[in-house]
């Protein structure tokens, strides 16, 4: 619920980025599972909605990380229209953070950084999955898994070529804090350029 404190909390803030940082830090102390979980939204060629859960990896000044595999439909999409919009709901807190805008591909430093700190299963898993093609039967990628463990025996796994980072660079953010008689509170702040002023307004719930 909302409070008088959260309240000045938007008043002040002139950037968004922090007070997402707030709150997903909030988020990690009281969401029972994946405080991280968020709804990504793309579209393809023909601009036809597509949407589907990742996890949020990063959250900064230039944008908001997540991590996939470029051939995914996802990754298709992407190539096709490198936009985006993503929602994340904490029932925990009653809140709901939307973002919009352009993406970008991190560097590979970076995304070499990430896929390094990974569980050596889910490296393999990344190597093992041609994501959202056909699959013949659960066994065939069952075979793939085993033969990427084989081929990587107990050295470092590197970074499959198509798996990757992506940075939405939103140019608009909305807080929403969940308010009694659905009088919600939404908070927007919205930029023009990516290094633009940032402009907040509220708008009605
Ligand atoms: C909670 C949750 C988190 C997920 N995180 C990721 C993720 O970070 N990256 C990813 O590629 N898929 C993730 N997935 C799987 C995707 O939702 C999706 O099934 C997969 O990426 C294929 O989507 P696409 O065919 O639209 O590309 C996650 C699923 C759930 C339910």
């Amino acid at each position: 619920m909302l409070t008088g404190l959260e309240t000045r909390d938007f008043a002040a803030a002139s950037e968004p980025f922090s007070l997402f940082q707030s709150w997903f830090d909030a988020a990690q102390k009281s969401e029972p599972n994946d405080p991280e979980a968020m709804a990504l939204a793309t579209a393809d060629a023909n601009g036809l909605p597509n949407v589907r859960m990742v996890l949020l990896k990063g959250i900064d000044s230039s944008g908001i990380t997540f991590y996939t595999n470029s051939e995914s439909a996802k990754g298709r999409e992407l190539q096709a229209n490198m936009q985006a919009a993503a929602v994340l709901h904490w029932k925990s807190l009653g809140r709901q953070v939307r973002l919009r805008g352009p993406v970008e591909i991190i560097s590979a430093k970076e995304s070499d950084e990430y896929f390094a700190s990974r569980p050596r299963q889910s490296q393999i898993g990344a190597w093992a999955s041609q994501q959202s093609r056909s699959l013949e039967s659960r066994f065939a990628l069952e075979r793939a898994v085993a033969k990427y463990a084989a081929k990587y025996g107990f050295g470092e796994v590197p970074r499959p070529p198509n798996w990757q980072g992506y940075k939405i660079v939103p140019f608009y953010l909305e807080f929403w804090a969940e308010g009694t008689f659905r009088l919600h509170d939404r908070i927007v702040f919205r930029r023009h350029t990516e290094l633009g002023a940032w402009r907040q307004e509220r708008l009605y719930p």
